[in-house]
């Protein structure tokens, strides 16, 4: 007789994104390899710039790895960034140290057709096979963690290709989309489609969550939000889940207030990842019986440690822990967060069901 092998568990990120409740729920940290760690500075500074860090496959795989080891997260996420995208459709792309993004500004659609979509695989492959790497460390040493791949949104990417930079009133971007919104939906189509080829292709490489970072999606007014949020999304997961069907998505439309309803009804995500203002109990009764969640603690209370954290977590985990769920951060760590921080969270989280029986 032949013996059969029971087929492996579903890792439990993939579980909890197929809507399955867990006793513990799964977690990672957004941004959770970054400049909080040591070791994390010391292959940034062996790396030239970030740009070059992020385009350098065997050291984009070992900082990818290096929260891992220190707390075990049930993800991980590709270590790069969204403007990686801009820098393969051929725009200018740098990281002014200290100062955030730079990216030679495109306003009109003059310059627009300057971009060349035609290489975007040839530059992105430091990025696929980095998500390759990866994976295969995975698959080795974390065989219950999850690989997750990630792009900006299309309204993200193109505040930051139409500013030119990080911004306070987005004035050029929203005087595009508003006054000529013809013109700007080909730049954002143009970033849509880009978007799905460059997902397919980290898919391809060993992704099995993907992720849309929507950071900006609270700067648009609501009467712009289906158009410019919820239209590009919906055009990238129709895409995707056509390539790769049985591939989760998570969409993260920060500070998108009550559009988050329309949000969840209309992106066609699997996921949604909420930021710190969300109501805990709001996101329970009215999000997370459609889709999972994932959030949504405030970074600074991993900066501030102690008893205020354990409660804030706590608030989190007994809210939302008894439908599908991911426990996150609402954005990305921050730089000053004490890495034992980091540790005092996550031994939290692995306790919590025992802590709420007792
Ligand atoms: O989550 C992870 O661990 C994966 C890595 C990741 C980075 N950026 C690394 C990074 C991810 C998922 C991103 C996404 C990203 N990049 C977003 C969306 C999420 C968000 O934070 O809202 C945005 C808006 C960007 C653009 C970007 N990249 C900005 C505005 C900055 C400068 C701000 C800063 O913190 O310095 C970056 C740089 C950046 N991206 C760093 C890291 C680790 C810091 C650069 C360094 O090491 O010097």
């Amino acid at each position: 007789m032949s013996e059969k092998t029971a087929a492996p568990a579903a890792k439990p990120m993939l579980r909890a994104l197929a809507g399955e409740v867990q006793p513990r729920p799964p977690f990672w940290l957004m941004r959770q390899a970054g400049r909080y760690l040591p070791e994390y500075r010391a292959v940034r500074s062996q790396a030239g710039g970030f740009l070059d860090l992020c385009l350098n496959p065997e050291l984009a795989c070992e900082v990818t790895l290096q929260p891992l080891r220190r707390y075990g997260m049930d993800a991980a996420i590709l270590f790069s960034d969204i403007l990686t995208l801009p820098h393969a459709l051929g725009q200018t792309v740098g990281f002014a140290e200290g100062e955030g993004p730079r990216l030679t500004p495109i306003r009109d659609l003059k310059t627009l057709a300057q971009l060349d979509r035609g290489r975007l695989h040839e530059r992105a492959a430091p990025v696929y096979e980095a998500v390759r790497r990866i994976r295969a460390a995975l698959d080795r040493d974390f065989p219950q963690t999850a690989l997750i791949g990630f792009a900006g949104s299309p309204w993200t990417v193109a505040c930051y290709m139409v500013e030119g930079a990080g911004s306070k009133e987005y004035l050029h971007v929203k005087r595009w989309a508003f006054g000529d919104p013809a013109g700007f939906q080909q730049l954002i189509d143009l970033v849509a489609d880009s978007t799905v080829d460059y997902l397919s292709a980290q898919v391809e490489a060993g992704a099995e969550v993907l992720q849309l970072f929507d950071s900006w999606a609270g700067a648009l007014p609501s009467a712009e939000f289906g158009r410019w949020v919820v239209q590009p999304t919906r055009r990238i997961t129709a895409a995707l889940k056509q390539r790769h069907p049985g591939v989760p998505i998570i969409g993260f439309p920060r500070q998108a207030g009550l559009n988050l309803l329309t949000y969840v009804d209309e992106a066609g995500v699997d996921a949604v990842s909420l930021d710190p203002g969300v109501p805990l109990l709001w996101a329970a009764r009215t999000l997370q019986s459609k889709v999972a969640v994932q959030g949504n603690l405030d970074p600074v209370h991993l900066v501030t440690g102690g008893s205020s954290l354990e409660q804030a977590a706590r608030a989190v985990l007994d809210t939302l822990g008894d439908r599908p769920f991911v426990f996150n951060l609402g954005h990305g760590i921050i730089k000053e967060t004490p890495p034992e921080h980091v540790a005092q969270l996550a031994d939290l989280i692995r306790t919590w069901p025992a802590l709420r029986r007792g």
